[in-house]
């Protein structure tokens, strides 16, 4: 099971991660820190060239392991407007997805657009019946992401909180391919 490399979302493209971009990244990430943090616990003011790189890396180990398939979210002018990704973590069946927007390009629709490529994608790969979006009960431009795409809630439960916006309150929502 492995998705493509690189996928088409209207007027943006999802590309597997690539170290070249490490720099674009730390940058997309340090001008959207004050939002980012309230939701993703790596998003610290320590955060530098050396986590990008090690995120990219990581990212591509995950890959060729069949764990994880991370992507840079790019305009159609080649800026980078954020990062999304598919997880097995949940278990057989199932890819969740996480994901964030660089704050300069957030509230254009970006996201929901990515989430709806990338879903349609997930579920077409050999022995995945749905895809998932786990959010935070406070992040409601998360939520609101997952409900534009067309994802249903199917749990909600407590957790610790690890970053600074966050309730406890984990919503897992789901989408379903078409018969499954
Ligand atoms: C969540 C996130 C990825 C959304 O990215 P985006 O590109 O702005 O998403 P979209 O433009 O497709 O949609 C955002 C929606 O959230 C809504 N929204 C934003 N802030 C909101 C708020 N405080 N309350 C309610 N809705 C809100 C927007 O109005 C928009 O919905 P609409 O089109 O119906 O108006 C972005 O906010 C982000 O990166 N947040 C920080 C990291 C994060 O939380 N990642 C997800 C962890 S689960």
């Amino acid at each position: 099971m492995e998705p493509p490399e690189m996928i088409n979302a209207g007027e943006l493209v999802l590309k597997r991660w690539e170290i070249e971009w490490a720099p674009a990244a730390l940058d997309a990430i340090k001008d959207s820190l004050p939002e980012l943090r309230q939701f993703l616990p790596w998003a610290t003011d320590g955060y530098g060239l050396e986590e990008s790189r090690e995120y990219i890396s990581r990212s591509s180990a995950d890959w060729d392991a069949g764990t994880q398939f991370n992507y840079a979210i790019f305009t159609a002018v080649g800026e980078l407007a954020g990062s999304i990704g598919l997880m097995t973590r949940m278990g057989p069946g199932v890819l969740e997805i996480g994901y964030w927007t660089a704050t300069p390009f957030a509230g254009r629709g970006y996201m929901t657009a990515a989430v709806q490529a990338i879903s349609r994608v997930a579920v077409t790969l050999p022995g995945i019946e749905r895809v998932a979006i786990k959010h935070d009960e406070a992040n409601k431009a998360s939520g609101a992401v997952a409900v534009k795409a067309g994802f249903t809630e199917v749990a909600r439960h407590s957790r610790e909180v690890e970053a600074e916006g966050e309730s406890g309150t984990t919503i897992v929502r789901e989408l379903r391919a078409a018969g499954a």
